[in-house]
């Protein structure tokens, strides 16, 4: 048994001082999905991220196509107002530091682009934005995105398209690959990139959320971005679905985390084939 992965321990999910060592060896050093460029369509309208609690600002600086070339998007630190390294994936994805401590985007995920080229993310225009914090440990929630042993019995709408029968979580470095049913490897596209974000695209839907710490390691602020090929009711129709599945997550993280904080439970073992994503987080 000793070769098998072990989850973090219970305490680790409602320690501050753990908290803060997360933030300067792990958030101060990693790349965020900010989003298509498609969500930086207005000329100076600055769209702001906290990460850990180092507020950055995004913005298109010029231009006036329908959406900004990578040399037209800024990134910049919200309290200096210094520029931030960033990155525009070929395909159109957008990827920024908060600190000066990161690696190279090419180091953090040298294996990212050739699976992005299959999407291009300029196709579905931003829709809408919607934040709100949970009583729940940032690793809580991408503990439960990183597998889908739960999602038979908590998503029972989502098990119907995706049934967690042939779930798959594929690892590479810095990313998971989501795989709904290896038959279809080309039907949707759900990345994790540690630590903290996701992209989930399906038929003509595109969601991305980042799982922010707050400096309560009992709270967790989450930030969701939603884009669709079509707006109105094919839209809201979308929308109200994945809304479902997110709200089923978060009852189930605010839960996950009464357990954790009771002390009783300490940690155990990962099952090698369903929670390989959780244990490669
Ligand atoms: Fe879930």
């Amino acid at each position: 048994m000793s070769e098998l992965a072990r989850t973090l321990p219970a305490s680790w999910y409602c320690s501050s001082p753990l908290y803060q060592l997360e933030r300067r060896a792990v958030f101060l050093k990693s790349w965020y999905l900010l989003g298509p460029v498609t969500r930086f369509q207005d000329v100076g309208e600055k769209v702001e991220y906290e990460i850990a609690q180092q507020a950055i600002l995004a913005y298109r600086t010029s231009g006036d196509e329908p959406f900004p070339a990578p040399e037209e998007i800024e990134v910049i630190c919200a309290k200096t107002e210094q520029p931030l390294r960033h990155h525009v994936t070929p395909t159109g994805l957008i990827f920024a530091t908060v600190s000066d401590e990161a690696p190279s985007f090419h180091e953090y995920f040298p294996d990212l682009e050739p699976l992005l080229q299959r999407v291009d993310f300029t196709k579905r225009p931003y829709r809408r934005s919607i934040n709100y914090e949970g009583r729940f440990n940032w690793k809580t929630m991408v503990d439960g995105y990183q597998e889908c042993l739960h999602c038979q019995y908590t998503h029972p709408s989502f098990s119907v398209y995706y049934p967690p029968t042939f779930y798959e979580v594929h690892n590479h470095q810095n990313f998971s690959q989501h795989i709904a049913d290896p038959k279809k490897p080309d039907d949707g596209l759900f990345l994790y990139f540690f630590p903290n974000c996701t992209l989930n695209v399906y038929g003509g839907g595109m969601s991305s959320f980042r799982v922010c710490p707050t400096e309560n390691p009992n709270v967790t602020r989450m930030e969701f971005d939603y884009y669709h090929i079509k707006s109105g009711d094919e839209f809201e129709e979308y929308f109200k679905f994945v809304r479902q599945v997110a709200m089923e997550d978060y009852e189930l993280c605010e839960k996950a985390q009464d357990n954790l904080a009771t002390g009783v439970y300490s940690e155990g073992i990962l099952n090698p084939m369903k929670e390989n994503g959780v244990a490669c987080f």
